[in-house]
């Protein structure tokens, strides 16, 4: 990739920390550009529910159709799957259920997954479909300190800072903004978007020998589905899930679901109790985490802005990836670093006419 060239590179500020934010930061600094990081939280928050990155599975299994998502999901599975060798990244064999062909999403990503194949009904619960493929997982704490060194280890700032606006974060040198804020709408008081909205994931960390994942969506519950996913490199570690609550900020976990989560992923997975039943699992932590998700959709696109009176400053909006945020990274970041390059060859940083301010 080509890096920019000058004796002073270019500054950019990313506002955000989250997986989004920090791989967008790495990418940039990769090519060249001068680059801080301004975010409330940072790769070490891991038990904070104010973001969503630590929260994740993470596992790489497409939710949806929209064509700019599978594309971000693809270049991301190419790059998450050169982490395997390294450890940070592993190979994870999924299976996959759906009450119609349409759950599984028009099986876009057959040709993307290795080992893609679809089950016979003999495989699937009654009146179900279902597929098998190897996807990839990352232990997300971990993972977001992997992309933390390796953004420090190219120079780029680490900045803890809470900020009401996103002018807040704005130099005199700053040539473009990227804003991976995922639910940080409300606080940030310069443009409120509207259409962001949490969706509450509740989740049962457990211990136990498991190194396969199921994703069955067939539960006959408008919120609910059973996921369980290995975390690699944490002593065994497994996430079951799980719920998907549009809309809902409830913080603490619901004992009720805890239970019932367990008892759908032991049903799918017998190897998570020590005895088969629901007490014989090892039970690390219950907790919630909420999916900066979008109505519509992720944003992903330029906005010129003026700051500090009478610069224009390109901004580049990253967030609302909802539940998809480990496995489109690349892809999406990779986008928004594009948009960068390309408000920069335009020039787009001049002096508004002041008169107008
Ligand atoms: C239970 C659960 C399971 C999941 N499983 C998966 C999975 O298997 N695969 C997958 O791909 N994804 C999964 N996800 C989704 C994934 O976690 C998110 O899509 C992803 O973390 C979004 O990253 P982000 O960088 O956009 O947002 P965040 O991680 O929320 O980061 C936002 C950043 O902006 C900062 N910020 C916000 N407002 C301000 C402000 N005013 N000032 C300064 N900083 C601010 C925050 O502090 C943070 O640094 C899961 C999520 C949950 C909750
Ligand atoms: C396909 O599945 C086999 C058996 O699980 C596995 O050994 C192999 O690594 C998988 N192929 C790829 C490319 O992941
Ligand atoms: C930055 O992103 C948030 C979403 O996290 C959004 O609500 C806000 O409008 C964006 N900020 C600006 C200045 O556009």
């Amino acid at each position: 990739m080509a890096s920019v060239r000058g004796p002073t590179p270019p500054s950019v500020v990313v506002v955000g920390g989250g997986v989004i934010g920090l791989t967008a930061a790495l990418l940039l600094a990769r090519r060249g550009y001068a680059v801080e990081v301004v975010a409330r939280n940072l790769p070490g928050d891991s038990l904070d529910q104010a973001w969503a990155s630590p929260w994740a599975g993470a596992n790489w299994c497409p939710f949806g159709v929209d064509p700019r998502v599978c594309k971000w999901e693809a270049e991301t599975l190419e790059q998450l799957r050169t982490l395997i060798p390294s450890g940070l990244a592993m190979p994870l064999p999924i299976t996959r259920f759906a009450s119609s062909e349409a759950g599984l999403h028009n099986h876009w990503y057959a040709g993307v997954a290795d080992n893609y194949t679809r089950l016979g009904p003999e495989s699937c619960p009654p009146g179900c479909v279902g597929v098998t493929f190897t996807s990839v997982s990352v232990n997300s704490p971990h993972y977001l300190e992997w992309l933390g060194a390796q953004c420090t280890a190219l120079g780029v700032k680490l900045r803890r800072a809470t900020l009401k606006a996103l002018r807040d974060a704005v130099r005199p040198d700053t040539r473009a903004v990227i804003n991976a804020t995922g639910l940080g709408a409300g606080e940030l008081e310069d443009v409120r978007d509207e259409f962001v909205e949490p969706i509450r994931g509740q989740i049962v960390v457990v211990r136990a020998p498991v190194k396969r994942c199921v994703m069955d969506a067939t539960m006959n519950h408008p919120t609910r589905s059973t996921y369980i996913i290995p975390r690699p490199n944490s002593g065994g570690q497994v996430i079951c899930g799980g719920c998907y609550e549009v809309g809902s900020t409830v913080r603490e976990p619901d004992p009720a679901m805890t239970r019932s989560i367990l008892e759908h992923c032991l049903a799918r997975i017998p190897e998570l109790s020590k005895d088969g039943t629901v007490e014989g699992i090892e039970i690390i932590r219950e907790c919630v985490g909420f999916r900066p998700s979008r109505r519509g959709g992720p944003r992903l696109e330029r906005e010129d802005k003026t700051f500090g009176g009478s610069r224009r400053v390109p901004v580049v909006h990253a967030y609302g990836i909802g539940p998809a945020g480990y496995q489109a990274s690349w892809g999406m970041a990779g986008e928004a670093v594009k948009l960068v390059g390309d408000a920069l060859i335009e020039g787009i940083v001049v002096e508004a006419p002041r008169a107008k301010l």
